[in-house]
């Protein structure tokens, strides 16, 4: 993990999926690092208060919704997302419940509002992705597959984590399994607590920029 000891150079962060399992521990973990944080969650949510979050309330498939988001921010930002799709069950390969093509929908949405920003407000955005040689979901990979190309061809400065299966709860050391797996091994693993610590470090190291680096402890 990187150590930030000077949180005055820390972009504020818009996070989008804070409810979730991986959002809660981004959530916990940036402000506990000293970033300011947006939270835009549903209408019908809610997160504990702390000082440094605000909560917007909204879609992640508004463009309107995300960009009221993004204008209540000053300075400049970076915008996380840890959205899932819904599913039938915990079972990450359940059957999902949301609408087809939902984080791709969610992409182009966050791709057309950052769109509408000045050119230097969002410095990155960071999509949390799926390991593609573990998740073998026709619907779920076609989707990711979506917004893989919405985001690269977006023009934004991006990182998509491709975090294998989600197991364990410690923060442990993470391996760069390749950008698209090339290093896996038989099921590999990591915990969504190493996947926050690594989406906050991405948010200040340049190293992840333009990759989507699979990850594994
Ligand atoms: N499970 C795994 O092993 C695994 C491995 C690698 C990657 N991933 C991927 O990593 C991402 C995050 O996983 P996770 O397990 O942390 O996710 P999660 O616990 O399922 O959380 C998903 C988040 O998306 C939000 N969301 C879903 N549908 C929404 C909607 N229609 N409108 C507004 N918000 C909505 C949820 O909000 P609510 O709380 O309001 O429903 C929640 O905040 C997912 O894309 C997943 O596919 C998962």
């Amino acid at each position: 993990m990187l150590t930030t000891t000077n949180t005055t150079s820390l972009p504020n962060i818009l996070l989008i999926g804070a409810t979730g399992r991986t959002g809660r521990l981004v959530l916990e973990s940036a402000l506990t690092r000293g970033y300011k944080v947006t939270a835009l969650i549903r209408p019908s949510s809610a997160l504990p208060s702390h000082p440094s979050l605000t909560i917007s309330k909204g879609s992640p498939l508004e463009t309107g919704d995300i960009t009221t988001a993004l204008t209540t921010i000053n300075g400049p930002v970076v915008l996380i997302s840890t959205l899932g799709q819904t599913r039938t069950s915990g079972n990450p390969f359940a059957a999902t419940t949301s609408p087809p093509l939902f984080m791709s929908a969610s992409a182009t949405a966050v791709a057309e509002a950052i769109k509408g920003q000045p050119a230097d407000k969002v410095k990155k955005v960071i999509i949390m992705s799926i390991d593609y040689d573990i998740f073998d979901m026709r619907q779920t990979l076609e989707d990711q597959n979506a917004v893989d190309k919405i985001i690269k061809e977006s023009g934004m400065v991006f990182v998509m984590p491709r975090p294998a299966m989600l197991k364990g709860d410690t923060a442990l050391s993470v391996k760069i399994l390749g950008d698209a797996g090339e290093k896996s091994g038989f099921m590999p693993s990591v915990s969504a607590k190493s996947v926050a610590e690594f989406i906050l470090d991405a948010t200040v190291s340049q190293e992840w920029d333009g990759r989507t680096p699979v990850l594994a402890n």
